[in-house]
């Protein structure tokens, strides 16, 4: 055994938590609270709440509200810019991960030099990172309790995640009641992109005891009640159930890594950013985990079948059978027809997918338990888009 344990997050879970931002510890005075340019966090009231919590602590407040839902790096640099002239001392992410990773993508450029492009291309952070705090509504990233932050390069058609130590939340409050607005098909895509940061992270090379802890607990608890979700939004264990996993994998992705499955899926929604991530994950999927399996059984029969018994499959002789679970589950949660061309996606682009998910999210093929080459990943992604 051989590895590093680091998840400095201060986490507060449960139902109607949100209250306590009024008297809890904050890490700063002045907040800059990033949200989506949707109506949401408007609408439901969260938003109003949040500023009056954190007034009654004694905080004051600065909005931006123009996060898209694939957050492109102009924005990041636009909020940053607004913190620094407000002089902000510490950043809010309210709402799905495109507001929370943007609020950590600004946090770290309020000081730093330069544009953050550079630093997602191996600049090594220079200044202070302002302390980052996470208010999720949705259950799906994880990124309430992992150091990652996704933004889109629109001018290069590139959609990387990134992530350092000085990217965890200082603090994460995570209250499923944020959560029961959420629509059903949301829901769906959110709940599978858990799964697969808690499948990817257990099939890493990078997978470790606690990794695999956190994976295992995480997809039994998706197969169980995601479909419950799904059905119910108003569901409260169903909704609190999928919090935690979704907290949980994101403690996955911060003691493993996602594999090269995510790295197909960012080079699809970075040439297609009406593609929501978990879509294009499900679609992706079954294709993806049965090449591995035909590739080299024997490297992922094991934990294929782990998985596919946290999955509540009885009698399991092979490794076929979470290919056999993967797709019930999806079925159960109302994606088994769910098509890539209806965001028009083609099956002749699969060829330059398969590149640019090399060339911008390569690392993570380094820890494939099976190794993928641009022909299988091609593959992968033709099968996907049929
Ligand atoms: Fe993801």
């Amino acid at each position: 055994m051989h590895f590093d344990y680091y998840i400095p997050t201060k986490i507060l879970f449960g139902r109607g938590r949100l209250k306590e931002l009024a008297t809890a510890a904050l890490p700063g005075k002045k907040a800059l609270i990033v949200i989506t340019n949707g109506q949401s966090m408007k609408r439901l009231g969260y938003l109003d709440k949040v500023k009056q919590y954190l007034k009654e602590n004694g905080v004051e407040t600065v909005l931006f509200d123009k996060i898209l839902p694939n957050p492109t790096l102009a924005h990041v640099m636009e909020a940053a810019e607004l913190a620094r002239r407000e002089s902000c001392d510490m950043v809010v992410g309210l709402g799905g991960g495109s507001a929370i990773d943007s609020a950590k993508s600004i946090a770290m450029m309020v000081k730093n030099p330069g544009n953050y492009w550079e630093y997602v291309k191996g600049r090594e952070i220079e200044k202070e990172v302002l302390p980052i705090i996470a208010i999720p509504t949705t259950a799906g990233t994880g990124t309430e309790s992992d150091p990652w932050t996704v933004i889109t390069n629109q001018e290069t058609n590139e959609k990387i995640g990134y992530g350092v130590a000085q990217l965890f939340p200082a603090l994460s409050i995570v209250d499923p009641e944020l959560m029961v607005s959420v629509p059903a098909n949301l829901t769906a895509y959110q709940g599978m992109d858990a799964f697969f940061h808690a499948a990817e992270g257990y099939l890493a090379k990078s997978a470790q005891p606690a990794s695999d802890v956190f994976a295992l607990d995480s997809i039994r608890r998706i197969a169980k009640f995601l479909p419950e979700a799904v059905r119910d939004g108003n569901n409260m264990q169903a909704r609190e159930e999928m919090a935690w996993a979704s907290t949980q994998s994101g403690m996955v992705e911060s003691t493993s890594c996602c594999i090269s499955e995510h790295s197909m899926e960012h080079a699809l929604s970075a040439f297609y950013p009406q593609l929501p991530h978990g879509a294009g994950l499900v679609a992706l999927s079954v294709p993806y985990f049965s090449h591995l399996m035909e590739k080299d059984e024997e490297k992922v029969a094991a934990r294929y079948m782990d998985m596919a018994r946290a999955m509540g499959e009885e009698n399991v002789a092979s490794p076929s059978a979470f290919i056999t679970a993967l797709k019930k589950l999806i079925k159960n949660v109302g994606l088994e027809n769910l098509k890539l061309s209806d965001w028009g996606l083609k099956q002749d682009e699969a060829e330059k997918l398969a590149e640019n998910s090399f060339e911008a999210m390569g690392a993570l093929y380094q820890l494939d338990p099976v190794e993928l080459t641009r022909e299988d990943a091609g593959a992968i992604i033709r099968k996907a888009i049929r």
